[in-house]
């Protein structure tokens, strides 16, 4: 099984909206326990809440179910499980990077390696460079979140699908 981690600051907004949207397209892909998806926040402020009321109303006009999601914190040992640690943005990468040092880990890779571990979501999609996932809890558009969230799980599990086969 291919393990993903999506990861943004507070849990609550991006990350969740990119786990809902990811469960959605691996199940349509048929790849239901191939893959493992699970999000978590750099942040401690909404541990155990469930997604920001603008995720849950986008993801509820889509039909993109969002059940048995609540927010928890990045952990250590989340660096050592999953095989792909998507940040949303630079500074949430910033933040596992200090993780990953602090652990001493040497096999973060980057991007552009064959199998990357730690990445940025939008690292995928040439289209959309520098590559942030702007946060709505500040800028309060969730639909634009949705359009970057959706291009991005779209290529991730593409390129999963050739570490599949
Ligand atoms: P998220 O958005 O990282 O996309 O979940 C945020 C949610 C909450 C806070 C910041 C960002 N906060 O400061 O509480």
């Amino acid at each position: 099984m291919i393990r993903v981690l999506f990861v943004c600051l507070g849990n609550i907004c991006r990350s969740p909206m990119a786990e809902a949207v990811m469960r959605s397209k691996v199940k349509e892909a048929g790849l239901d326990g191939r893959i493992g998806i699970d999000s978590a926040g750099t942040g401690d402020w909404h541990i155990g809440k469930a997604p920001h009321e603008g995720t849950r109303k986008l993801l509820d006009e889509k039909r993109i179910s969002w059940e048995g999601i609540t927010a928890r914190q990045v952990a250590k040992e989340d660096l050592k499980k999953f095989d792909y640690i998507v940040a949303m943005d630079s500074s949430n990468m910033t933040h596992l990077q200090g993780m990953a040092e602090e652990l001493g880990l040497s096999d973060v890779r980057k991007a552009n390696d064959a199998k990357p571990k730690l990445c940025r979501l939008l690292d995928f999609v040439p289209e959309e460079q520098p590559g942030d996932v702007p946060d709505p809890y500040y800028t309060g558009n969730f639909q634009e979140t949705y359009r970057l969230v959706d291009a991005g799980c779209d290529a991730l599990l593409e390129r999963i699908k050739h570490q599949l086969v």
